[in-house]
């Protein structure tokens, strides 16, 4: 049987190139090495896994061959009752749980909600102005899963939430401050200054907010409700315990921060390709010319050209790189190589979209690839899969085409800057240095009735 390739570069090296240039390091590993290679990360030892059938069979068998252990990275963050730290049978209850306001078909519920979040925060830009698309549409991301999926409304603690949630969420966000949760060691609280003081700091206050408003909905318990914050309060185990405070805030930052630092960073550069590429531009305006001015939501999200646009955004840079680690339960063969029990795996989600034999000229920006051909669940996989796979994925879908449909109808736009945008790493995820500079040139004027939503391009 083969061995796994193994690079000889120390250690700590791996880390800090993975840390500091993740996609050049993954290429020039995946290069010298192969579709499997393992390197060392602050997690020990982990395989490198980029291709389709490798990771067809470990996400099929999650829960016989693999298991999906939580994640520890983001635990001094999300907290160890977050869904992506538990495991086991209290994972698979908590997915459970949490499913159903992410389910397909409360999509039609949440549209028009989306549609006005985008066109009330777009309209608030100063025209000739410049903006950093990443920051609107964090707002607007942020905007919808308060409402939609929390049923939170405009509040003043509301609105300290959403700010102190997204200084909190800049803390780690660089490629050097990221180093706080690769390198456990520099989470030692040396003062209110030190950057796990500033962290302890922010996450207390925050805290201080999302455990009252927890307590205010305890005392207003409406079991009509459908919202996230109700199923949880409500929730009951066999033995008919509800969930704590802790467990509830846990899962709310969870959902929190997962339901919107993605999905603005795939906006982000939706609009940048957009913008970037004037045929796409073109293409694109044209589709949504043909919809009529009070266009039902479902028919909006069911456009061809746009789903391309979105499907291709995820394909070339992929938010979450890396799928969250996997383990081997017991001794397997994969792809003629043999795994000993205990082997931590994560599939290279960026490797695999980079695949020559499945993306022709992978680095060039080309919807119509998803209008020529379809791809299995393991050749594209922007949400990972198996018993961890993404919980938001039908709402992230959702909302990036109707929040890019409705900018683009309604708001001309244009790149504020000629030079191409660089990927840099965000936190875990990987997102456009610099958020993407643009200019808003106005409101696009539109045309009377029965006509199509977007007048003159
Ligand atoms: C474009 C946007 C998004 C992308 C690219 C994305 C990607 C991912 C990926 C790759 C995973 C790991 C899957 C695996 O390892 O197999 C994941 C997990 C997860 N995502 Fe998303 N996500 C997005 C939006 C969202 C949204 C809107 C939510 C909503 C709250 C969300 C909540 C979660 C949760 C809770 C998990 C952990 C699931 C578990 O451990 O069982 N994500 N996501």
């Amino acid at each position: 049987m083969k061995s796994i390739p193994r690079p000889k570069t120390p250690a700590l090296f791996q880390r800090l190139q993975l840390l500091l240039a993740p996609l050049n390091t993954l290429e020039s590993y995946a290069k010298k090495y192969g579709d499997i290679f393992t390197m060392m990360l602050s997690v020990g030892e982990v395989v490198i896994v980029s291709s389709p059938q490798a990771l067809q069979e470990i996400l099929t068998k999650d829960n016989n061959e693999y298991e999906a252990p939580g994640s520890k990275l983001l635990r001094p963050m999300l907290g160890e009752y977050s869904i992506l730290s538990l495991e086991g049978d209290r994972h698979r209850r908590e997915r459970k749980l949490l499913m159903p306001p992410f389910h397909g078909d409360r999509m039609r519920n949440y549209g028009e909600l989306i549609c006005n979040i985008t066109k009330k925060a777009a309209s608030n830009l100063t025209v000739s102005q410049t903006f950093i698309a990443r920051k609107l549409m964090q707002e607007i991301t942020m905007q919808v899963i308060l409402q939609a999926v929390f049923g939170l409304y405009d509040s003043p603690r509301l609105s300290q939430i959403r700010s102190m949630l997204v200084d909190f969420i800049e803390l780690t966000a660089s490629p050097l401050r990221a180093s706080l949760l690769f390198f456990p060691w520099l989470q030692k609280d040396l003062g209110p200054w030190s950057p796990w003081g500033k962290f302890q700091h922010q996450q207390q206050k925050l805290n201080e907010l999302l455990y009252t408003e927890i307590a205010i909905r305890r005392s207003q318990l409406d079991p009509n409700r459908t919202d996230i914050l109700t199923l949880m309060l409500l929730a009951r185990d066999e033995e008919g315990q509800g969930m704590t405070d802790q467990e509830i805030r846990d899962e709310l930052m969870t959902l929190l921060f997962g339901g919107h630092e993605t999905t603005a960073t795939a906006l982000a550069w939706a609009v940048y390709w957009v913008h970037k590429q004037p045929e796409v531009y073109q293409k694109l305006m044209q589709e949504l010319a043909t919809l009529e001015a009070d266009a039902d939501p479902m028919t909006i999200f069911r456009l061809p050209y746009l789903t391309a646009v979105c499907q291709e955004t995820l394909r070339i840079y992929p938010v979450a790189f890396l799928t969250v680690p996997r383990r081997t339960k017991q001794p397997v063969e994969l792809q003629g190589y043999h795994l000993e029990a205990g082997t931590m795996i994560q599939g290279s989600i960026y490797l695999i979209h980079q695949r020559e034999d499945l993306y022709p000229e992978p680095k060039k920006f080309k919807p119509e690839r998803f209008l020529e051909r379809q791809f299995s669940p393991y050749q594209y996989l922007p949400f990972g899969g198996g018993s961890r796979r993404c919980l938001g994925m039908a709402l992230a879908n959702f909302e990036m085409r109707l929040v890019l449909a409705t900018l683009l109808s309604h708001f001309e736009m244009e790149l504020a800057e000629n030079q191409p945008v660089k990927p840099q790493r965000r936190g875990v995820t990987l997102g456009p240095a610099g958020g993407v500079k643009m200019l808003m040139k106005g409101e696009r004027k539109q045309v009377e009735k029965k006509s199509p939503s977007v007048a003159v391009v």
